[in-house]
């Protein structure tokens, strides 16, 4: 995981990004697969001004690593999580009742005023308050003791499409919602609607904080996403660099006969005397089986196709045509080794899903090495 990679896309928002504008790292699903801990260290040496995650186990994960920043709590919370993980700096997405309660009990066992954030619906229909009940329910957290320190909003499709008049029926429904609610209880700290996309494409979405996730770790939300920055700006002016490279040793090197059938199901037969490396990692790992006969990797620099079915924990890489492959030989999964480059989007692509999910399931127990 390259730091300088993430240190430059950081840099790169903070140019895209009205000056008072906040930033909060989206460290999500082991921070987009990139290693929570390594990348939530890296924000707080950049500083970042808040992380976004969604459970409570990841709250315990950061604070247990000793990291202290403000988080922001975007997922479910149960009461007794409220209970367990809730502190001053921790902030809670909040669209229930039951959730105020909760974080209104802790409060009063901790004896602080703890922060709320209202979750406001825009149009997603998936969490999140009415615009309509966005003030009343402020004035509820108020009410009992709770500090309304956020009001926030989730684009539903800005990365599907070039057309955004949906996202901007969403935000002028989010600015209604904001005025409601600071009519209510007073001036909020923390406005905040931005994913990716749209701090990549619109000032307009901005407000006080804006919630990165994908970029951050070097990849455009979607094609569309980029379309959409070429269409309004002409040109290729941001220049995000992927933070991630997957890479494994080959555990074995072995020679198959021409016609052989490969691996589970028997379906490749390659149609020459062939040289395999077997490499020890599968889809437990989080290497689709959809890319089975469809993807590659690199070694020495050069693509070796993948071969045979993907397996729980082995994949075959055809090598006949690199000279010099030995046992130990680092293979590229995604990434780049030298001129060439394996990136999440291309796998993505192959297994039919998109980049996030790529990078969202590489499994936590791979170890994750911070590089410059
Ligand atoms: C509520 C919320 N905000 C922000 C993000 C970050 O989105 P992106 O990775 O597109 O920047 C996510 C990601 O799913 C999210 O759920």
């Amino acid at each position: 995981m390259s730091l300088g990679a993430l240190t430059q896309n950081l840099s790169l928002f903070r140019g895209l990004l009205n000056p008072e504008t906040a930033l909060l790292a989206v460290v999500k699903a082991n921070a987009y697969g990139h290693g929570l801990e390594l990348v939530a260290k890296a924000c707080l040496a950049e500083g970042v001004t808040m992380l976004g995650v969604h459970s409570a186990e990841e709250v315990t994960a950061l604070r247990k690593a000793g990291v202290r920043l403000p988080i922001l709590v975007m997922g479910y919370l149960t009461a007794a999580q409220v209970d367990q993980v809730v502190d001053r700096d921790v902030h809670v997405l909040a669209s229930s009742s039951e959730v105020l309660d909760a974080l209104a009990a802790r409060a009063r066992r901790l004896g602080v005023r703890l922060p709320v954030h209202v979750k406001v619906d825009t149009g997603t229909h998936r969490q999140g308050l009415d615009p309509a009940e966005a003030g009343g329910f402020a004035a509820a957290a108020k009410r009992m003791g709770l500090e309304v320190a956020g009001v926030a909003t989730h684009f539903a499709n800005i990365e599907d499409t070039t057309d955004h008049t949906y996202a901007f029926l969403q935000l002028e429904r989010f600015r209604n919602a904001v005025a409601a609610v600071e009519a209510s209880v007073g001036r909020v700290r923390w406005v905040h609607a931005a994913c990716s996309a749209a701090a990549l494409l619109f000032r307009e979405a901005d407000f006080s904080m804006v919630r990165i996730g994908i970029s951050l770790y070097g990849h455009w939300p979607s094609k569309e996403t980029y379309l959409s920055w070429l269409l309004a700006h002409g040109r290729d002016g941001v220049k995000l660099q992927p933070a991630l490279a997957w890479r494994a040793r080959v555990g074995q090197l072995r020679p198959v006969p021409r016609g052989a059938p490969i691996g589970y199901g028997l379906t490749y037969r390659p149609t020459r005397d062939t040289t395999l490396a077997v490499l020890p990692v599968g889809y437990a790992d989080g290497y689709p089986r959809a890319l089975s006969n469809r993807a590659r990797v690199l070694v020495h620099g050069r693509p070796a196709p993948v071969v045979g079915r993907v397996c729980m924990d082995i994949v075959l890489a055809d090598v006949t045509d690199i000279p010099g492959v030995v046992e130990g030989d680092v293979a590229t999964l995604i990434g780049a080794d030298g001129e060439e480059r394996v990136s999440a989007e291309e796998l993505a692509e192959l297994a039919g899903t998109i980049n996030y999910e790529i990078l969202a399931r590489l499994s936590p127990a791979l170890p994750r090495i911070a590089a410059e």
